[in-house]
């Protein structure tokens, strides 16, 4: 194995043991010089000399912005390896131009979005807010009144790594959907591959039971669901929403789910939080929850076990599998 290289962690301390537990830590310093106490000020006097021969920065939630700045004080930083999802929050351009590897954690934390999306997929095809919300008033449904899974159209908004692995997830169920798919980056032969069919947003909207978001937040996916969209659906359909608010105009929403005529399972808003009293807290066709989709507590050890493997990866010579490349940042979360 090559030399150990200095690598210098930088998250809010808060979360270092759940990205780390002791094996974790104990892998990483096998293979690294690690500092053991997490940076979250650049600016601190008593970093400087632990900053200037830092090779690698293993980056998590709370990491202050790595920009011109820092990069004048680490200039043997070759990675900066993250143990989370999207780097846009703290990376800035000037990293890729010095020329330093990025590398996120996206993909292990697209998986339990990917779990929860298609367990709220069962719940929306059931209508169970509104089963839910009858049986508290103590109406209890005949078979006529029930719904099930089989059958139902899936509009997918977005061929990203959570949309492509929700696709997959559908097709391999037992319930027979059929799946529509809207991405402008999308041809439809490759649409075909992934088993789904290729329409535009307004063809999705206006033909699917339920419509699962999965797309970026960018400048063209603002309100990408808008108030003329939200009308397309159909009476009875479902919106899930576990990418990010700004997708969907949240009043507009509110609307329509306030008049009973669509139903919606939202693990984002805008803005988020949703200030309280705001009326998707309380209506009985709505499932807020705060930000929960992705990893979470037990499972936030996969983050750092993934960005272990890819110090792992470098320590190694070998590739690293979560490059984040400056021209994919466009189109990416
Ligand atoms: N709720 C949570 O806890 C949670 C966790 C992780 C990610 N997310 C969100 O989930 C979404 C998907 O994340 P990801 O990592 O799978 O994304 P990703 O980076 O893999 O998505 C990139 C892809 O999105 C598609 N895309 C780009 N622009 C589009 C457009 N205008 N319309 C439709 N599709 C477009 C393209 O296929 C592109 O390749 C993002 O909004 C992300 O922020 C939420």
């Amino acid at each position: 194995m090559a030399e150990r290289p200095n690598l210098v962690l930088a998250m809010s301390p808060d979360i270092l043991d759940l990205v780390l537990p002791a094996p974790l830590r104990t892998r990483l310093d096998e293979l690294t010089h690690a500092h053991p106490v997490p940076l979250t000020d650049w600016n601190d006097p008593a970093t400087q000399d632990l900053l200037a021969g830092a090779e690698l920065l293993f980056t998590g939630w709370g990491c202050p912005p790595i920009d011109a700045a820092l990069l004048a004080r680490a200039p043997r930083l070759a990675a900066v390896i993250h143990a989370a999802g999207t780097v846009k929050g703290h990376v800035r351009p000037e990293v890729w131009q010095r020329g330093i590897t990025v590398s996120s954690a996206a993909d292990a934390n697209a998986i339990p979005v990917i779990e929860y999306t298609l367990a709220t997929v069962w719940l929306a095809a059931r209508r169970s807010l509104g089963a839910a919300a009858d049986y508290r008033t103590g109406r209890y449904p005949d078979f006529q009144q029930r719904r099930g899974a089989d059958g139902a159209v899936v509009g997918v908004i977005g061929a990203s790594r959570i949309g492509r692995g929700v696709i997959a997830g559908l097709l391999a169920a037992a319930a027979d959907f059929r799946v529509l798919l809207a991405d402008p980056y999308v041809s439809a032969a490759e649409a075909a591959e992934l088993g789904a069919e290729l329409v535009d947003f307004d063809d999705l909207c206006a033909g699917s039971d339920i419509v699962t978001v999965h797309a970026p937040d960018l400048p063209e996916t603002h309100h990408l669901l808008d108030a003329r969209r939200l009308r397309l659906l159909r009476d009875g359909a479902a919106v899930i929403n576990t990418a990010r608010g700004r997708l969907i105009d949240t009043e507009a929403l509110t609307r329509e789910c306030a008049a009973a005529r669509i139903d919606a399972y939202l693990d984002v808003t805008e803005p988020e939080p949703l200030p309280a009293g705001h009326p998707l807290h309380t209506l009985p066709n709505v499932l807020l929850t705060p930000h929960i989709a992705g990893c979470q507590g037990t499972e936030v050890r996969r983050l750092g076990a993934y960005a272990v493997d890819e110090v792992h990866r470098w320590v190694h010579g070998e590739p690293l599998q979560g490059t984040v490349q400056a021209d994919d940042l466009a189109r990416i979360a």
